[in-house]
């Protein structure tokens, strides 16, 4: 295991749609463990692969990072359904310092395989429908500032402009 760096936004990586994992071989299962290490490090709650720089199609999800106890890999996730309405404030690891109260839905389904190769259905309500889609829109080059407000995202822009040059980013 090894913690890697996290990559911030501004860095080309995360506008990538990143291409679907061909193969899950020792260098995936590798690439998956640093991803849980990063993201608890760090802490947060989930963690695309291009956030490390790597543009792959996969990411990493716990909701409960303090436990440990819910660790979810998203190997080629694609989401399938999208139902109800929330509006609450979201963060990102690649926009450390900012938040924003961001329009999701409140349920969220994914299918995708496990790092076992198998295929399988995540889904979940609140925290774990915004973490998916939170995740998804990473690895498709979004950022949840992009989901604001045009007034708002360019206000939260700027802020982020002028944070970078007075912060280590
Ligand atoms: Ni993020």
């Amino acid at each position: 295991m090894a913690l890697r760096k996290i990559v911030k936004h501004g860095d080309p990586v995360l506008r990538r749609v990143c291409p679907n994992v061909k193969t899950i071989d020792k260098e995936i299962l590798q690439l998956i463990d640093d991803m849980f290490e990063t993201m608890y490090d760090a802490p947060g709650i989930g963690l695309a692969a291009n956030q490390i720089g790597v543009a792959l199609n996969l990411a990493v999800i716990d909701i409960q990072p303090n436990s440990k106890k819910f660790p979810v890999v998203l190997i080629n996730p694609k989401v399938v359904e999208l139902k109800g309405r929330l509006f609450e404030e979201e963060g990102c690891l690649s926009i450390p310092g900012f938040l924003a109260k961001t329009k999701r839905y409140a349920f969220a389904k994914v299918e995708c395989i496990n790092e076992k190769g198998f295929p399988i259905t995540v889904s979940g309500e609140g925290l774990m429908a915004r973490a998916l889609q939170h995740e998804t829109d990473h690895l498709k080059g979004k950022f949840y500032v992009d989901r604001l407000p045009l007034i708002r995202k360019l206000k939260l822009f700027n802020e982020i402009r002028k944070f970078k040059k007075t912060h280590e980013w």
